[in-house]
């Protein structure tokens, strides 16, 4: 029963979903029994022993649903073996260069150092014009932001096995 894994996210338009899918993968191909959920989706908390929470960046924030998430269950995160990711920079390089230091969001800091989390990662995003939106395109021209899929799958699935070892 009590021996489930969750990987919770947010995202908007599938890439960090994507994300979350090889993370799970990674998880249940090193033995660890894994959920896969939209936050939204995500319920009561008391069937996972560990808790993967990870949500896209959008101008420097986590999406709505994943603050809102992450500070409801605050209490049964800081729990429970819990890591953190989030997705974003466009542009081949290290991804924390790319943001110039930022890490996660500001405004989440003391939240996560109440809820302690083993790991905070950011992962490579993708950006596809096709899906964005009339500002979304205008943020993406005016930031100059590289277009296109820079998720570095190689670096998703060794955080996630690094993670399943700690929790053998
Ligand atoms: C309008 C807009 C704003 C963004 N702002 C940021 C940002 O501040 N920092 C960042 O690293 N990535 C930013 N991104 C890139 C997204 O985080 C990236 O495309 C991510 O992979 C999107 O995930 P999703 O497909 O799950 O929505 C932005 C993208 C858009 C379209």
């Amino acid at each position: 029963m009590n021996a489930h894994v969750l990987v919770a996210f947010a995202g908007k338009h599938g890439s960090t979903a994507e994300i979350a899918d090889k993370i799970g993968q990674t998880l249940r191909e090193a033995g660890l029994q894994t959920d896969v959920s939209p936050v939204k989706r995500v319920g009561d908390l008391s069937a996972y022993k560990a808790v993967v929470l990870g949500s896209a960046i959008y101008i420097g924030q986590w999406r709505k649903e994943a603050v809102r998430f992450l500070k409801a269950n605050e209490m049964a995160l800081a729990g429970r073996p819990l890591w953190l990711f989030s997705s974003g920079p466009t542009g081949s390089g290290d991804p924390l260069e790319l943001l110039k230091g930022w890490r996660f969001p500001k405004a989440l800091q003391p939240v996560f150092d109440r809820v302690k989390p083993r790991g905070i990662a950011v992962f490579h995003g993708m950006i596809d014009v096709k899906k964005a939106g009339f500002f979304e395109r205008w943020v993406i021209k005016k930031v100059k932001a590289p277009v296109g899929d820079f998720r570095d799958w190689n670096a998703i699935a060794s955080w996630a096995a690094a993670i399943a070892k700690e929790l053998k």
